[in-house]
């Protein structure tokens, strides 16, 4: 821990003891190294753990801490998160977090601790409320997605995820032959993720930059609370155009017309299931990254795709989601703005030369996580 070491002897005598507490730190090197925990969990976790580390060290100097969190850690502690790992990601500067979750811990026991209480927990924790999930697929991606070229040509779009309220962290349980899980939503909750939004939307400079809200306020009264706040929040971004789906119909325009949108902002299961569905416009859940953001401490950031268990421990994952979230971490999480452009930019060059992981559909030039990951770091030389 740089901050609990000392310093040496030579200031002792030349400032008064009363104010020795307040003498001025030493800074070295070692202090200016971004702190960031790197929590590899389950699945396939591991393996692009390891290589979003390889893509670090590669880029300078950053202390990296591994920790456990998931399946992992309940194997190794019997609980998901531990507070240890929660304390040492408060202290670090950014957190990158893999996957969680698989068969071995699937269970129906409501008593059973289960691999997604960690990512939960940490996201709870660190009070991560905006979930940013960008969606710009990679122009050599345009034949790898299910859908038409002509239908997601030019798709630029960033999904705002509100991530620790609603139904996730609403009472739940069960009674007898009866289960519930309530949905709540206050005002303050829904006021800070409409400004989060409202100013990712100024920032991304749209010609005009426009915010859809999407809810379900012909059913749903946290819906109806949700609209009205957001509409009550729009009078201070007057330059920001806002308009309102509801979430079926949102579902549906994301893949009839997705160029369309610039900026979502929704509930936290709402935007679960979205991001998803926006997902596959990029090919594959294999590409897209996120960042989960909260006032102030550290920030979390990780591939939307889950473990894939599946495919686990065959060298295949595709680490370029992760390798996205890297770079997301670089401009939002440590201030390395250039760094974060050269590491998408390598991605984008990567997949222009061809290589394709099994998820992108093989391709020209199929590769593992190996190759993929060696051939960004040449990018990067
Ligand atoms: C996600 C995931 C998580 C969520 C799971 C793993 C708890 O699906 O980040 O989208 O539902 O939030
Ligand atoms: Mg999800």
């Amino acid at each position: 821990m740089p901050g609990a070491r000392s310093d040496g002897e030579e200031y002792g005598d030349v400032y008064p003891l009363e104010v020795q507490w307040r003498r001025p730190r030493r800074v070295t090197a070692a202090d200016l190294r971004p702190r960031i925990a790197v929590l590899p969990g389950d699945g396939i976790g591991p393996e692009i753990g390891a290589a979003a580390t390889a893509l670090l060290r590669s880029l300078g100097d950053f202390e990296i801490t591994e920790l456990s969190i998931g399946g992992a850690s309940i194997d190794e502690h019997g609980t998901a998160l531990t507070d240890e790992v929660l304390t040492a990601c408060r202290g670090s500067d950014a957190v990158l977090l893999c996957a969680v979750g698989g068969p071995k811990w699937d269970t129906t026991d409501p008593d059973a601790p289960r691999p997604e209480q960690g990512l939960l927990g940490l996201r709870k924790g660190l009070g991560l409320y905006a979930n940013l999930r960008p969606v710009r697929p990679s122009p050599a991606l345009l034949d790898a997605s299910p859908l038409k070229r002509d239908r997601i040509e030019g798709t630029d779009l960033l999904v705002v995820r509100e991530l620790t309220g609603g139904i996730y962290f609403g009472d739940s349980g069960r009674d007898g032959d009866r289960a519930h899980d309530d949905c709540a939503y206050s005002v303050g909750e829904i006021e800070r993720i409409a400004r989060a939004a409202f100013a990712a939307a100024r920032r991304r400079g749209g010609k005009p930059p426009r915010l859809t809200s999407v809810d379900k306020a012909n059913v749903l009264e946290t819906s109806r609370l949700w609209r009205e706040t957001v509409v009550r929040v729009a009078g201070e971004y007057e330059d920001v155009e806002l308009d309102h789906l509801l979430v079926d119909s949102a579902a549906m325009q994301l893949v009839s017309r997705p160029a369309e949108f610039d900026v979502i902002v929704t509930e936290n299961l709402f935007g679960d299931i979205l991001s998803d569905e926006a997902a596959m416009l990029t090919g594959s859940l294999g590409m897209l990254p996120s960042a989960s953001l909260g006032d102030g401490g550290p920030a979390l950031f990780e591939p939307v795709h889950g473990s894939a268990p599946d495919i686990a421990g065959q060298g295949i994952a595709n680490p370029l989601a992760t390798f996205l979230s890297v770079a997301l971490m670089l401009r939002h999480g440590v201030e390395r703005d250039a760094d974060a452009d050269r590491v998408e930019a390598a991605v984008d060059a990567v997949l222009e030369r061809g290589l394709r992981t099994p998820d992108l559909g093989g391709g020209s030039l199929p590769v593992g996580t190996r190759e993929m990951t060696g051939a960004v770091l040449e990018e990067l030389r």
